[in-house]
């Protein structure tokens, strides 16, 4: 089949805040979480009637208890529609809080060329004015777009690439941000406008389609643990690592990523700690506490960078790594 005429659209639901319910129209607080179902959520969307959908729920979880086994089931889903020829786009609806946790692992395992597109709400469906059905509905607008390809993040209006993205707000419906790199694109009116190139990276997947392969047979990710810098900092946490690895071996760390502070300093009582554990083996990854910014890399930087990822994705890129090792 020819691409241009690719039409159906994989609606995939994972569970969030787009998917939460509360008990009084008001709350937008106080809900629960990966409630609603998917089926329920495209009904509430005019744009989606009448259109060539499959939909299909994946997971149903608060995004803050994501981890392997719902990204293993919503990779195994991705696999095999992205192979379909009569898909043109997936949607996935996501809580907020991993959005840009699970962004950047289905980027590193797929390079999509299709649009993977995530999307969310910072309101519950239940809410008396509702984000989700909004936001699904630029989601789509950004599904079918000529220059939509790769992992993207749909919310208030804004598209945001899967390595840049990360959720900055608690609260406001504009909870995502894309750092110095700014959004790819904005949604108004249904229509997208784009800032800058969409898929700057080649299609495919970051390690090859063994790393896939790997995810999915995998019981665990390489135990990489997230340590920050900070005033009266010590190494103690990097010792009880060390400590527990060698009492358990399946306990074992295999990488530190240090949110230092600034361009990637790090208090001189950690870092001792941390030569002691590059010195046992275990990756040690230097990212910034700062919200803007990367680590800007120079002869003086005792680890190795993140290469502009967040504390957070550069755990997940060390994992990967790993695991694909
Ligand atoms: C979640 O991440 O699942 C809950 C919070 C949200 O979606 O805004």
């Amino acid at each position: 089949m020819d691409a241009n005429q690719a039409r159906r659209l994989v609606i995939l639901g994972t569970g969030g805040t787009i998917a939460g319910r509360a008990a009084q129209v008001s709350d937008h607080v106080g809900y629960v979480a990966g409630q609603v179902g998917v089926g329920e959520l495209v009904q509430a969307v005019p744009a989606l009637a009448g259109l060539s959908l499959d939909v299909e729920q994946v997971a149903q979880v608060d995004s803050k208890d994501m981890g392997l086994p719902v990204w293993q089931a919503l990779a195994r889903r991705i696999a095999v529609h992205l192979e379909r020829p009569e898909v043109s786009a997936l949607i996935v609806t996501h809580g907020t809080d991993t959005l840009e946790e699970t962004a950047f692992v289905l980027q590193q395992l797929f390079r999509p060329g299709k649009p993977v597109v995530l999307t969310c709400a910072m309101r519950p469906a239940s809410a008396l004015v509702p984000d989700g059905p909004q936001n699904l509905s630029d989601a789509l607008a950004v599904a079918r777009h000529a220059d939509a390809g790769g992992v993207v993040v749909v919310c208030a209006g804004q598209v945001h690439g899967a390595l840049e993205v990360a959720k900055v707000h608690t609260y406001r419906l504009d909870a995502f941000d894309s750092g110095d790199a700014g959004p790819l694109a904005c949604v108004e009116d249904g229509q997208v406008r784009s800032f800058r190139p969409w898929s700057p990276a080649p299609a495919g997947p970051t390690h090859g389609t063994s790393l896939l392969a790997r995810l999915l047979a995998a019981s665990a990710l390489p135990r990489v643990e997230l340590i920050t810098s900070h005033a009266d900092a010590d190494g103690g946490l990097v010792r009880a690592l060390l400590a527990q690895g060698a009492s358990d071996a399946d306990r074992v760390v295999r990488g530190i990523v240090v949110a230092g502070t600034g361009n990637g300093t790090v208090h001189q009582a950690l870092a001792e700690a941390l030569d002691e554990a590059e010195a046992r083996g275990v990756r040690v990854v230097l990212a910034s506490r700062c919200a803007r910014g990367r680590v800007v890399p120079h002869p003086g930087l005792r680890f190795a960078d993140s290469a502009g990822l967040s504390p957070v994705k550069a755990r997940l890129a060390l994992a990967l790594q790993l695991l694909a090792a």
